[in-house]
């Protein structure tokens, strides 16, 4: 669906992306991953046609984006970093407008309007005013108008930035729904390593504009060896004592603490005799949670600067 040949791109002198080839096989979810700066948006920008790279060459559905920009536009939804949403009309009207703009007839772009609502399962919304809805609800409506040209490829940066905790389940529902149902293939990008892990099948991974890692998640997972959890611990009252005993138990492998925080590293998943342990030694808890799954970590791993 999507293929970058020895892509370069630069701001004046500052080199941003580095000789970058990737293909992007049909019907996959993809995370393009990387940390602030890494990349991304520059990537996403030269995929959707907004802007020509430096060098090489970039194919949607094997058109050369650039050779032939509408055609291969014409395959292609795109969701930016900001929604581009219009908050005084509602959502009917906002989509009506957009598919008009699409140039669809009036009649089918209400039509098509109402189709991508139930898709993304709106309709109960369709009378709201956009600047009333919350911002998962907006960022639904965004993606309903990078939809209504039947796209092949919907392209979304960076969607759940500022998303609730609630909302980013309803968004990863609502983007497995929408793949199944379309047959869609779907590009997201995060440096978010557990969103890319709940979400997507396929991995990029970028950094400082070069590729470090493109496979499936199962791949980059199975040959991580170093299978490392990692728990933070909120603790009233931690002792020395506490802190040495922590370190002596068996699959511990490292222990720091820090203003009551004690950030635990083990090699298995131990989360109920560290706190039976820490009770143990006179110490409240106050919550435990895990900090680092085993795929952050070799994200981590891999994007740290040497
Ligand atoms: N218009 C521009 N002019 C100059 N430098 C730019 C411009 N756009 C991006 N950059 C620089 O290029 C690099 C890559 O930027 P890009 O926005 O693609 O990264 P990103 O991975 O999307 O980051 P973020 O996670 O912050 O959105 C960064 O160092 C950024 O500062
Ligand atoms: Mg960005």
């Amino acid at each position: 669906m999507v293929k970058f040949v020895n892509v370069s791109q630069s701001y004046g002198s500052f080199k941003a992306l580095h000789d970058l080839n990737f293909e992007i096989k049909k019907g996959s979810l993809l995370a393009l991953l990387g940390p602030n700066g890494a990349g991304k948006s520059t990537t996403l920008n030269i995929m959707t046609g907004f802007r020509p790279p430096l060098e090489g060459e970039v194919f949607i559905n094997d058109i050369n984006i650039f050779e032939n920009p509408e055609e291969a536009k014409s395959c292609i939804g795109y969701l930016a970093e900001i929604p581009p949403l219009y908050p005084e009309l509602t959502v009917i009207e906002y989509l009506i407008f957009i598919a008009e703009m699409r140039g669809m007839s009036h009649e089918a772009s209400i039509s098509r309007s109402k189709e991508v609502l139930k898709l993304l399962n709106l309709l109960e919304r369709e009378e709201a005013l956009i600047k009333n809805l919350s911002k998962g609800l907006k960022q639904r409506v965004g993606i309903a108008q990078s939809i209504l040209h039947y796209p092949k490829l919907l392209v979304l940066d960076e969607p759940t930035v500022g998303l609730e905790p609630s909302q980013l389940i309803e968004f990863r529902q609502v983007i497995r729904h929408l793949a199944k149902e379309t047959g869609m293939t779907v590009v997201i990008s995060t440096h978010i390593m557990s969103e890319a892990a709940e979400l997507c099948d396929e991995v990029i991974i970028i950094s400082e504009g070069k590729k470090i890692f493109e496979g499936s998640k199962d791949f980059l997972l199975t040959n991580n060896d170093k299978q490392e959890f990692s728990y933070e611990l909120i603790v009233v009252r931690p002792s020395q004592e506490l802190l040495t005993h922590l370190t002596n138990i068996q699959d511990i492998l490292n222990v720091v603490e820090n203003n009551n925080i004690i950030t635990l590293t083990t090699n298995k998943d131990i989360s109920e005799i560290i706190v039976e342990e820490t009770i143990k030694f006179g110490a409240g808890v106050k919550s435990i949670t895990p900090t680092v799954n085993s795929l952050e970590k070799v994200f981590l791993d891999l994007t740290i600067k040497k």
